[in-house]
């Protein structure tokens, strides 16, 4: 595997692939992660993996400066994974002016749930993405279902702005609790890491009634969100079934998905289950 930094380094080892899959990352990565570099592996000839904390998609009372860098740890996984290049840039690389040009996604997919409670968030992550697929140029691009809005979001962009990839989203990988991983994980102590699966059950079962008693879905998020208050140390922030392709309010006709995000602690989770 080649690590690169340099765009231009990237566009000249790029040239005359016919087939390149994209792994965006921020880096500090996990089996979620290499579960994504397997499934482009399999169909792609070329795997790049992008590793870069991107500013844009922080708040100013996020950690910018204290998120994890882990890069050579990162590289050893990404190799064993069969990734070919790790495309690492460094910030004046991917913004070497101010980032005036701005991606916003529709306000009625990207200003809801994640959006609503990190004002910017897609905006910074779509300007981003955006940015990575014109440098890599990328046939296919695969992102992990555990952001599921995330994946929603990008999936329109694509489709809005009629750009040549496809997209894939891939299924979340558990702990054997249950729990989804994630990077944030390691900063949950051990008693929070144990309670922290609760929340995949929760939701596992309104899925699962959810499934039997359609129409229900108020009743259904009403309930759950009273069983999760009853644990003093989650402070939800939602829990609600919406529709899977553009997480619009529900319909009998369309296939759901149940949304849950809360935080343990200090630690934001999200998560989600298909219905
Ligand atoms: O999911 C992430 O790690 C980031 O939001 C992404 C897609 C790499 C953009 O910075």
């Amino acid at each position: 595997m080649q690590l690169v930094h340099q765009p231009l380094l990237l566009r000249e080892l790029l040239r005359d692939k016919t087939n390149v899959a994209l792994v965006a990352t921020m880096g500090n990565l996990h089996e979620g992660h290499l579960h994504l570099v397997e499934n482009a592996r399999k169909t792609s000839k070329t795997v790049v993996a992008s590793i870069f904390v991107n500013p844009l998609q922080f708040a100013a009372s996020d950690d910018f400066d204290g998120y994890p860098r882990t890069l050579e740890r990162d590289c050893e996984l990404l190799a064993q994974a069969g990734c070919d290049i790790a495309f690492a840039p460094a910030i004046k690389d991917m913004y070497p002016t101010p980032q005036t040009y701005l991606v916003e996604p529709d306000p009625a997919l990207g200003s809801i749930l994640e959006g609503k409670s990190r004002p910017g968030f897609f905006r910074g992550v779509c300007t981003v993405v955006l940015k990575l697929f014109n440098l890599v140029q990328p046939h296919q691009a695969f992102f992990g279902k555990k952001d599921y809005q995330q994946w929603r979001v990008i999936e329109k962009m694509v489709e809005q702005l009629s750009l040549p990839i496809q997209i894939h989203g891939v299924d979340t990988v558990r702990e054997p609790s249950g729990l989804a991983r994630s990077s944030r994980n390691a900063f949950l102590s051990q008693q929070h890491h144990q309670d922290a699966a609760y929340l995949y059950q929760l939701i596992s079962e309104v899925a699962a009634s959810a499934r039997k008693a359609c129409h229900e879905w108020a009743e259904l998020e009403s309930a759950a969100r009273a069983r999760l208050a009853q644990h003093p140390d989650f402070h939800l922030d939602y829990l609600t079934i919406r529709r899977q392709h553009d997480l619009g309010p529900p319909l009998e006709t369309e296939r759901l998905v149940v949304l849950v995000a809360a935080k343990l602690g200090s630690i934001r989770l999200l998560d989600n289950v298909e219905i």
